[in-house]
């Protein structure tokens, strides 16, 4: 660490660069030395990385807004006149820094997920290389004065060159990684002209293959600013907690010394001097900052100070002391209209969500976010693993031969980019395990970064997931394991390495699933499984969602209505299609039921009991929060109707605690219906994340044995009508082919067998997987083309039955579907009755029956689960009740349209007009209500969801069975409990009108 007297500061002062100035000559090629674009090295000319801290007394000025910009095909198209300050730009065009010149309208962007979208010849890149010119003329502030100053790029991809009223200062390669120049010399009061020639592909681009858009340009701020003499150089901020103790140990290393104050702790230290206090520590769960100063004779500097400290021991990752749980998601920054620039609002609107959802930690995959959001993260409480930014994943494709991870001359680039990290970011509570990058493979290039990361700051684990035997990291990370594997890691039985020691060593070491739970469309299902293995085996210590939000860019149609594009909708010759729109929120960032799903799993208390015998068990699972910010209330509801409240006296329990408590009397008898206890637990005062009353938790319990449905008794007799039809009850069929045609008046087009559902991405479970895609399965089957012939319709004396052979063109294998009508006054209920006949090689997507009704029943109320959808494993979230919402509002806007909506354990449905008439459906037993007004050939086609437009008829699908999600995707399939596998099957459903 730079330091005091017995730290020795690692970087000169800032001085000049030893660089040229700008010739008219361009820069002509010169075989034997590659351009600075194509050569490996980090860059030349900039100054060591320090670390980031918001603001000091230390004047800064930001150069963001309109800037003249000019866009090349190749890089040597334009020579560097450009650079001298009297140039002639006027022809140019306006750009907006930070920004992507491709989401302004020069060219556009391109997503490949591992596949590097230039011939594979490192570290050359291709003629094709979009060149972006940019230049900015700008005046100092009143008072700036003389003396040293910096000019800082948070973010460029990939490769800039730059000067400074005319003279070079450097080039730099690392997109995602702080760069700054020393320009006190060169700044003048007014007029000075910053020039920034950007290349889109370099030797950089090879280490930064992350699955996402490509995306050129200046995209993170640039500033200037000074340094006066005597002004903070480095500073590292070691804050320790030892929870024995309860002390905190404060040391802070600066160049040049200063003094660090305290107030509320009473410090008053000089840099590179220790201190002991007791302190409240820092932790996700309560993230108590200090306020302190740090002083140095030049500059001023607020430091918010957490005490923490995180361990590798006895197995596991400890922090404080404490095994932690992560709960955590993998963040990309993105922003649909904007790509990887992102305000600091839109940072925080990602933190109050995941807060607000439960979620304790982030992996900054696959490289540093904006540091403004690491003191978000400090503040607002969240575990971080920063990850470096450095991906060679297409490698992969030709067995990692090349990779730059493993050869020598990439060395300096890949420790550039470790320091820069590391650097920039040390001074974060939040921050818990540093990762070496992503996907990499394995390689020497990775021992020195850890290395030197391990030397540098051995107060963090280290993490990295690509080298199965944890050689260089100090936990066991891996991505995508499915359950089984997951509990034999838990159990420390995993297979193993080949080498003895390594694997003594690794079967020691913590373990966390860097990625897990893929939220591609629809899902993930599974969640509730990997929980339940997380809160088993103490060694498995939670993992993180992929992915945090879809990456779909903002479109409109020619009719001005807004979609989300992804890989392929700007006509790249490679890409990877919707695999980039994997998130648990919607590029919008509206949360997407897979949101709503993993905030109830991952609950920080546990709501169980058996509200028959009235008594109800709170668990608190946090790691180190007690209870006693939590109010808990209850409702009573019978039949989905609210017949008491109350609040429930819970003592504040420690983490780990639980405690049995009695509900009180049932306000109401059932009296035949369904009477359920749901009690929640609520923030009891306002936190800096979400107000008082905001849900953490909540548990329902049956308060009584669910009555038994009985069948109405069959009194109808069928009767021919006038016309090709048969008369039963409120019902009339057409005689031919037995289909319901009115519903006592209503205009439906009857209930017919469904099987086919238009696959969601992980039905699909493209592209990692080829050959193993369910959906292709059935699509080969001719699931989503079934015939139906009609074998017999007959009438009996009291049923209208109607046998049927459901089968596809070309395929033996087929469902004999009887469909048993009867009714009893204005009811009318059908059973159905599946007998599968021949061979079936796999599940069916769903089994079912669908129907049309007329668009104008447009409003939809049940009883069942609810608000959002829910499938076999992905109804934790669903909660039973009596909900009630327009049909429009109950589609899932995947962003690849895609089986959504099905709200699942319906005991009854209304589907109503406006004045109220309408159908009323009862299941027997529960059943999946999916209603939208497209039939499944039309969402299965769709390919973004300005596709699907509203047709007549109102479709839904009442269905009995619902194949799993599982992850598929990329991840474990579903689950054999929640596979739909054929076989004999029963259901039955009660229709009646509404008037
Ligand atoms: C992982 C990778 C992520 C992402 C994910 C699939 O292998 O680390 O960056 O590609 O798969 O969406």
């Amino acid at each position: 660490m730079s330091g005091t007297s017995s730290h020795a500061p690692h970087h000169p002062p800032y001085g000049p660069p030893p660089l040229t100035a700008p010739g008219a000559a361009g820069t002509p090629r010169r075989p034997e030395l590659p351009p600075y674009y194509e050569d490996r090295s980090p860059g030349r000319g900039a100054l060591p990385p320090r670390a980031w801290y918001a603001g000091s007394d230390a004047a800064r000025l930001p150069l963001h807004g309109s800037w003249r910009f000019r866009l090349s095909v190749t890089a040597t198209a334009e020579d560097d006149s450009f650079a001298r300050p009297d140039f002639d730009d006027s022809r140019w065009q306006d750009l907006w820094v930070p920004g992507h010149w491709v989401l302004k309208g020069h060219g556009t962007p391109a997503y490949t997920d591992t596949a590097y979208p230039f011939p594979v010849d490192p570290p050359r890149v291709p003629d094709e290389n979009p060149t972006g010119d940019h230049r900015h003329r700008f005046d100092l502030p009143e008072g700036w004065g003389e003396g040293p100053a910096v000019l800082h790029f948070g973010g460029v991809e990939s490769c800039a060159r730059v000067w400074l009223n005319g003279q070079e200062l450097g080039h730099f390669k690392g997109s995602r990684l702080p760069h700054e120049f020393a320009v006190g010399h060169l700044l003048r009061p007014r007029g000075n002209v910053l020039a920034v020639r950007v290349h889109q592909w370099s030797s950089g681009s090879y280490l930064e293959d992350q699955d996402q858009w490509w995306l050129p340009g200046i995209f993170r701020s640039v500033s200037v600013h000074r340094r006066p003499e005597g002004s903070v150089t480095d500073h590292f901020v070691h804050a320790g907690f030892d929870h024995t103790t309860g002390l905190g140990t404060l040391r802070v290393d600066c160049a040049p010394a200063g003094r660090v104050t305290v107030p509320a702790l009473g410090l008053d230290l000089a840099t590179g001097e220790g201190a002991s206090v007791p302190v409240l520590p820092w932790t996700a769960e309560t993230p108590r900052l200090y306020d302190a100063e740090l002083a140095t004779p030049g500059e001023r500097i607020p430091l918010r100070i957490g005490f923490r400290t995180v361990r590798v021991e006895d197995g596991l990752l400890k922090v404080n002391g404490r095994r932690i749980l992560l709960r955590g998601v993998n963040r990309h920054e993105f922003h649909p209209r904007d790509g990887r620039t992102v305000g600091r609002e839109v940072m925080r609107r990602d933190l109050l969500l995941m807060k607000r959802h439960n979620i304790n930690a982030v992996r900054t995959s696959h490289y540093p976010p904006h540091p403004a959001f690491l003191d978000l993260c400090d503040e607002l409480g969240l575990w971080v693993i920063d990850e470096c930014d450095l991906e060679t994943h297409g490698f992969g494709q030709q067995d990692w031969r090349g990779n730059p991870v493993d050869d020598a001359r990439w060395e300096p680039a890949l420790l550039d980019r470790a320091r820069r990290m590391v650097e920039r970011d040390k001074n974060h509570p939040a921050i818990v395990l540093w990762s070496l990058g992503n996907e990499c493979g394995t390689g020497r290039g990775l021992s020195a970064m850890a290395a030197w990361i391990r030397e540098r700051d051995p107060s963090r684990p280290l993490h990295y997931e690509g080298d199965r035997s944890c050689a260089d990291t100090d936990v066991y990370s891996r991505m995508y394991a499915d359950h089984a594997e997951v509990a034999r890691i838990g159990r420390r039985a995993e297979d193993p390495l080949p080498d003895p020691e390594l694997d003594a060593r690794r079967r020691r070491l913590p373990f966390l699933l860097c990625e897990y739970a893929h939220a591609m469309g629809n899902g993930p299902g599974g969640l509730s499984e990997y929980q339940r293995l997380f809160e088993t085996y103490e060694r498995c210590q939670g993992g993180f969602v992929w992915e945090w939000i879809d990456h779909g860019l903002r479109q409109l149609t020619p009719d001005g209505e807004v979609y989300h594009a992804y890989g392929g909708d700007f006509g790249e010759e490679l890409h990877d299609g919707n695999f980039v729109c994997d998130g648990l929120v919607f590029p919008d960032r509206t949360p997407s039921p897979g949101l709503a799903e993993f905030k109830k799993v991952v609950e920080p208390v546990r709501i169980e009991g058996d509200g028959v015998a009235g008594t109800v068990r709170i668990t608190n699972l946090h790691d180190f929060a007690d209870l006693g910010h939590l109010a808990f209330r209850w409702v009573y509801e019978v039949a989905g109707e609210v017949r008491g409240t109350g609040s429930l006296a819970v003592p504040a329990l420690a983490p780990g605690e639980s405690a049995g408590l009695r509900l009180p009397a049932p306000p109401a008898a059932p009296g035949g219906a369904e009477a359920l206890w749901t009690v929640r637990a609520v923030l009891a005062e306002d936190t800096a994340w979400a107000g008082a009353g905001h849900e953490v938790a909540w548990g329902q319990l049956p308060a009584a044995a669910r009555p038994v449905r009985t069948p109405p008794a069959a009194t109808a007799v069928p009767r021919r009508g006038e016309g090709n039809v048969i008369l039963l009850g409120p019902g009339t069929f057409d005689a031919t082919t037995g289909t319901l045609g009115y519903l006592d008046g209503v205009l439906l087009r009857g209930p017919r067998l469904e099987v086919w559902r238009a696959p969601t991405d992980n039905d699909e479970a493209a592209p990692r997987q080829p050959g193993r895609s369910p959906a292709a399965e059935w699509r080969r089957l001719g699931l989503h083309r079934m015939r139906h012939r009609v074998d017999a319709v007959e009438t009996l004396a009291d049923a209208l039955v109607v046998r049927t052979r459901v089968a596809a063109a070309g395929a033996e294998p087929a469902l004999r579907t009887v469909y048993r009508w009867t009714a009893r006054r204005e009811l009318l209920r059908l059973e159905v009755s599946v007998e599968p006949e021949g061979d079936w090689p796999a599940p069916l997507p769903r089994l079912g029956v669908r129907m049309a009704v007329c668009g104008s029943v447009g409003h939809a109320e049940w009883f069942g689960g609810g608000p959002g959808e829910g499938y076999p494993d992905t109804l934790a979230a669903a909660r039973v009740g009596r909900w009630s919402m327009p049909v429009d509002a109950m589609q899932t806007p995947y962003v690849r349209p895609q089986e959504n909506g099905a709200r699942p354990g319906v005991r009854w449905a209304q589907l109503s007009r406006t004045d109220g008439s309408g159908i009323r459906i009862e299941g027997d037993p529960d059943f999946y209500l999916t209603a939208r007004r497209w039939p499944v050939e039309e969402l299965d086609a769709a390919r973004h969801t300005t596709d699907l437009s509203p047709g007549e008829l109102v479709w839904l699908h009442l269905d009995h069975a619902q194949h799993g999600i599982g992850s598929q995707s990329c991840g474990p399939g579903v689950l054999p409990r929640y596979r739909l596998e054929v076989a004999p099957a029963r259901f039955a459903f009660t229709f009646s009108s509404l008037r």
